[in-house]
């Protein structure tokens, strides 16, 4: 997108047994609860998808194509034999963009050492970022917690516009 508008977030909750109506998703709300809190962007309607490889891979490029600016996918990054978030997630975007992630499980691992078992992978696809995070809904506000404070700019950059940063609603305190 290459207007100035606020940015557009998708939420996408990757898990079998939400989507067979079994589970109520935990993980999508909490997340689309602290875009609000700490970016105040405006988020398109929620969409749980089973942790199938091409149901996730089609639904991410038809938000992307919907004009999502950022995609966070919650769920389905574990180490059970369907957890294949991270393997729909690479095989849609055209560059990596790892510090994201790396920075969440940094600041996750002081919390609890099993974020490291999160395989979470984050890229781009056009002008579209996409985010995976861990389905539980802790683990979603403490990601959005930590990705805030970067994400106007990582925004604005990709739309190739600028000002972005303006945008904090909640700036940091130890950010000046
Ligand atoms: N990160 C935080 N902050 N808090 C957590 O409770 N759970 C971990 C990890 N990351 C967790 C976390 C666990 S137990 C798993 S299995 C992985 O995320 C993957 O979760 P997912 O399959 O729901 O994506």
């Amino acid at each position: 997108m290459e207007n100035k508008s606020t940015p557009t977030v998708a939420v996408l909750t990757v898990s079998d047994r939400s989507a067979r109506g079994e589970r109520p998703d935990a993980g999508g709300p909490a997340v689309v609860d602290a875009v609000t809190y700490y970016l105040g962007w405006q988020v398109l309607d929620p969409v749980i998808v089973p942790d199938d490889i091409n149901t996730i891979m089609q639904t991410l490029h038809r938000l992307a194509a919907d004009g999502a600016d950022l995609i966070f996918t919650t769920g389905g990054t574990g180490f059970s034999p369907r957890d294949v978030t991270p393997e729909a997630t690479r095989k849609v975007i055209e560059r990596e963009a790892p510090g994201l992630v790396e920075a969440v499980r940094a600041a996750s691992m002081k919390i609890t050492p099993h974020a490291m078992l999160s395989r979470a992978v984050a890229g781009i696809l056009r002008q579209t970022l996409i985010i995976n995070l861990p389905g539980n809904p802790k683990a979603g506000r403490e990601a959005l917690e930590v990705l805030a404070p970067v994400l106007p700019h990582a925004i604005s950059t990709l739309r190739g516009d600028s000002g972005a940063e303006q945008a904090h609603r909640k700036p940091p305190t130890h950010i000046v």
